[in-house]
């Protein structure tokens, strides 16, 4: 497997020609195609296979409304348009599910129980490394995506996740996105400018 790699087409489709998109073509995405995104991110790496990422998809005009006080007014018309709005949550307590996820080592669920600063810290950096699995896998599916954090986060968690222990992360319109809407890509740092080899 390893010795395998994506050709140029592949890296463009997740990478070099994708574009995080503003504007929405009419068409629906299907709920089987939201199955096959999760059915895909879900096999990326997490710390322990501690997999602390909860998904809402917002499909319904009803879910959009509900959604749209809390959005920084920029991101409200691209929310609206867009066939599916994601939020995506980490579960505070992901480690009570160590025992079925990660079952040779059932001590690590009371690890994290006893180290609540720990699980807090996990559950951001896993949940957050699942948002970019979703948004590579979406990207595999043919699916266009609009990421966003400008957005009430307390406000998000009361008002889709109560009653539990999942807390909003940031959000995803998906979608086919309309190239039309887009600006000219933004630079990138070249290698030497972020990246050291010691
Ligand atoms: C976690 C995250 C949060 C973002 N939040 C917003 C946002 O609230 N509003 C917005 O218009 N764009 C938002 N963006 C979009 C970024 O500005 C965009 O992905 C970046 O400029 C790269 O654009 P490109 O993919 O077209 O090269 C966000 C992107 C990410 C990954």
């Amino acid at each position: 497997m390893s010795d395998k790699s994506l050709n140029a087409e592949g890296k463009a489709l997740l990478f070099t020609e994708a574009r995080t998109h503003n504007a929405w073509r009419k068409k629906e995405v299907s709920d089987s195609l939201l199955r096959d995104l999760h059915d895909l991110m879900k096999w990326g790496p997490t710390s322990a296979n501690c997999c602390p990422a909860r998904i809402l998809f917002l499909r319904s005009a009803d879910a959009k409304e509900k959604l749209e006080p809390f959005l920084m007014e920029g991101n409200r018309e691209k929310t609206r348009a867009a066939p599916i709005t994601a939020i995506l949550g980490n579960d505070a307590h992901f480690y009570q599910h160590l025992p079925k996820l990660f079952p040779h080592n059932a001590a690590m669920r009371e690890m994290f129980a006893a180290m609540p600063d720990l699980a807090a810290e996990t559950a951001m950096r896993n949940g957050s490394l699942q948002g970019g699995y979703f948004i590579l896998a979406a990207r595999a599916l043919g699916l266009d995506c609009g990421p966003m954090s400008g957005f009430d986060p307390e406000g998000v968690t009361k008002g889709f996740f109560s009653g539990t222990e999942t807390r909003a992360n940031f959000l995803c319109n998906l979608g086919y996105g309309d190239a039309d809407g887009l600006t000219p890509r933004s630079p990138r740092f070249a290698f030497d400018e972020a990246c050291r080899i010691l």
